[in-house]
């Protein structure tokens, strides 16, 4: 077996032992009390003879991170509503906003809870569909999958970046913006379970479903909640659209057409232009033919490039959002002397300074392609389908 082949096998022994070990965790959560233990599920010998090993128990540790809603599996520390707004504002409000109001990256965090929520455990707009939006504090029921999500997928460029006191920090900070928790509070591994019991929708969660510990889970006769029953009588003649994206929301992320990826004919909504407009259905059909047909090869690369490398997480074509508009850089640079090969270092260095003061991160790209999405900023950015 060849080097990579027995690394890759290695690999997918070490992913299956790991998440029967979190079916089992989810499992040990109803049925009390047989904490999972890692010790003991690598210590059981493979079922593939000859291929790979046993994953070691660091390395189911590693994999092993989540934190359970009885919090096994918190990690002992603590950081106050203080030192959660600096480590707010330096590493999450660019993408939630400074109080977690912003809906340009994601929902918003924080809105919608009320003072009156965390005495009832119960979120009361959530069951009004007047109101516009689900927050993820409208929704939380349990405060340890706060922390949990913080620690492993948070800040979205930095998972895991953040130290322990970081997370409990700006776990605190979040609530605090919501008003669960006063502005001098400190979280710990100590209070958490007294914080659970402030958390504005922690008695809004129901598991009468089977999918998850509850009455559902240890029984046997227990069915999933997809229980529907033949639904086609008595239909509507026409179904009705209830809702649609309002005029003034169309071009909110900038224009789609302009963001899909370059694979082939499936070109999005021109949102450029209004809804339903000829023109915009043939500028768009104009573009699909553009695409279909014969690209310029090295524009083609560029803009595949800077989607492979996720640069259009923080970069629009048009529009600013962590960092400037590609067009905007390309305005800035085209015709400049040195233009690209400053460029070409700067994607790879990264830095702050030219835009503001949000830093752009190192980039791990090869060199090579650093070159071509240089050159293609420095003579204009043009789109691969004009
Ligand atoms: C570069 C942009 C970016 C940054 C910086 C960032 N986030 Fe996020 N955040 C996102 C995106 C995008 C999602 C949705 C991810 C998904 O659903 O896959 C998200 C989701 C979340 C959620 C889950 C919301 C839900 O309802 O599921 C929380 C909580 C959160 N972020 C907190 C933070 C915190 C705390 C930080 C700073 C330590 C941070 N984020 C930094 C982009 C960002
Ligand atoms: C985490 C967000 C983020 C990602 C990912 C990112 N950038 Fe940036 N980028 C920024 C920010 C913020 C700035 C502004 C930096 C400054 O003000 O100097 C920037 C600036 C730039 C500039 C202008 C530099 C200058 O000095 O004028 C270029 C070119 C650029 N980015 C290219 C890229 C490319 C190519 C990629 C992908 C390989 C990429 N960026 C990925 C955030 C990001």
């Amino acid at each position: 077996m060849s080097k990579s082949l027995e690394r890759l096998c290695l690999r997918v022994v070490a992913l299956a032992s790991a998440s029967t070990l979190m079916a089992a965790a989810a499992f040990a959560q109803s049925a009390p009390p047989s904490p999972p233990s890692s010790a003991k599920s690598s210590a059981q010998p493979s079922g593939y003879p000859g291929i790979g090993r046993e994953a070691k128990p660091k390395e189911v540790a590693a994999w092993d991170i989540d934190v359970r809603p009885d919090f096994k599996g918190l990690p002992p520390g603590s950081g106050s509503v203080a030192k959660g707004m600096v480590v707010w504002e330096a590493k999450c409000a660019s993408c939630h906003g400074v109080f977690g109001e912003s809906n340009e990256f994601f929902n918003p965090i924080v809105g919608g809870t009320t003072k009156k929520d965390v005495q009832s455990g119960r979120v009361a707009r959530l069951t009004d569909p007047g109101f516009p939006q689900r927050t993820t504090m409208m929704k939380l029921s349990t405060v340890s999958t706060l922390w949990d999500y913080i620690a492993r997928a948070m800040p979205w460029t930095a998972p895991k970046s953040l130290s322990t006191d970081e997370v409990y920090a700006v776990t605190a900070y979040v609530l605090n913006m919501a008003e669960v928790l006063p502005d001098d509070f400190v979280l710990s591994d100590r209070n958490i379970a007294d914080v659970q019991q402030r958390v504005p929708n922690r008695l809004g969660k129901h598991t009468e479903h089977a999918l998850w510990p509850g009455s559902g889970l240890g029984s046997t006769t227990a069915k999933p909640d997809v229980r529907s029953t033949a639904c086609m009588n008595g239909c509507g003649a026409q179904p009705e659209v209830a809702s649609s994206i309002p005029d003034f929301a169309r071009n909110a992320h900038g224009n789609l057409a302009a963001q899909n990826r370059l694979v082939g004919a499936q070109l999005g909504a021109d949102t450029a232009q209004p809804f339903g407009k000829a023109d915009a259905v043939s500028a768009q059909q104009a573009a699909l033919a553009a695409v279909v047909a014969v690209p310029a090869p090295s524009t083609l690369a560029a803009t595949a490039l800077i989607e492979r490398h996720a640069c259009t997480a923080c970069h629009g074509m048009d529009n600013a959002m962590v960092g400037p508009a590609f067009s905007a850089i390309a305005a800035r640079y085209t015709g400049k002397a040195d233009g690209e090969t400053y460029l070409a270092a700067k994607i790879k260095s990264g830095g702050q300074g030219a835009w503001g003061a949000v830093p752009m991160p190192p980039q791990a790209l090869a060199e090579a392609d650093a070159r071509v999405i240089a050159a293609w900023l420095a003579t204009g950015a043009k789109r691969a389908s004009r």
